[in-house]
């Protein structure tokens, strides 16, 4: 694991962007794990803005999201399907059908997530995961737990998490207990992980964390075990 710890937020983002379109220069098909939140629209805003110079294609990109909330499809601004669309699919040339979210509406969420882990395998796995941490240490929505969740799973949603989501929402209340997310599993295929964080409490919690024992209670401490994973964060 390389823990890069940089000034602030632009050169986390500076950073992450060119190690996502490093990633895909070398394999121009390659499927590509995504966040939303907070942490990767810096990043996002630099992979459209070399997209637009002519630098980068995303023609043959592939995408797969870690998480949505249970309850809102696609055209619900707060949704994570949303998100993806209004910070990077609908500025790049990325073919919609190529982009993976799990869906938040499904009638039967156990066979959504049997199928999410089908359709990355199909996809040949993920070539570079991007992903945020809670300030619990969560890592898509794996929330801190006695054991971890191999498979994507419907997961209830800490308060912690509700707390921390409640500022993109009209309240607390506004924001869903639930959510469909990728698991450790699926996260510690990938062929390589980039987190990402910013802030005094996250840099506090990556240098804590890291240093410690893998533990489902902070999940992202199972990224210790992975072969490539790359933390760039800031304090600021
Ligand atoms: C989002 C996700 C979450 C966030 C995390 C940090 O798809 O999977 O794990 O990455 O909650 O969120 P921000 O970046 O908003 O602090």
């Amino acid at each position: 694991m390389r823990l890069i710890r940089v000034n602030n937020y632009e050169e986390v983002s500076e950073r992450a962007a060119m190690m996502i379109a490093a990633q895909i220069q070398l394999k121009p098909d390659a499927v590509l794990g995504l966040a939303t939140g907070s942490s990767p629209v810096g990043t996002y805003q630099r992979l459209v803005a070399w997209h637009r110079a002519g630098k980068l294609d995303f023609s043959q990109i592939k995408t797969v999201n870690l998480d949505e909330y249970v309850g809102l499809d696609g055209t619900d601004p707060q949704s994570y399907r949303y998100f993806m669309e209004d910070n990077l699919f609908s500025h790049v040339n990325i073919a919609k059908e190529n982009t993976f979210v799990p869906n938040g509406k499904a009638d039967d969420p156990a066979a959504e997530c049997a199928w999410y882990d089908a359709n990355m395998e199909r996809l040949g796995g993920v070539d570079l995961q991007l992903l945020g941490i809670g300030n619990n240490g969560h890592i898509g929505f794996n929330e801190p737990a006695d054991f971890f969740t191999v498979e994507t799973h419907l997961v209830d949603l800490k308060e912690s998490t509700i707390q921390a989501n409640a500022r993109f929402f009209d309240s607390p209340d506004d924001v869903p207990r639930q959510a469909v997310t990728m698991g450790t599993g699926g996260i510690m295929k990938a062929a390589k992980v980039l987190l990402i964080a910013a802030g005094k409490e996250k840099a506090e919690l990556i240098e804590r964390a890291f240093a410690g024992q893998v533990t489902p209670q902070i999940p992202a401490t199972i990224l210790k075990l992975h072969a490539d994973c790359t933390v760039i964060y800031c304090g600021d």
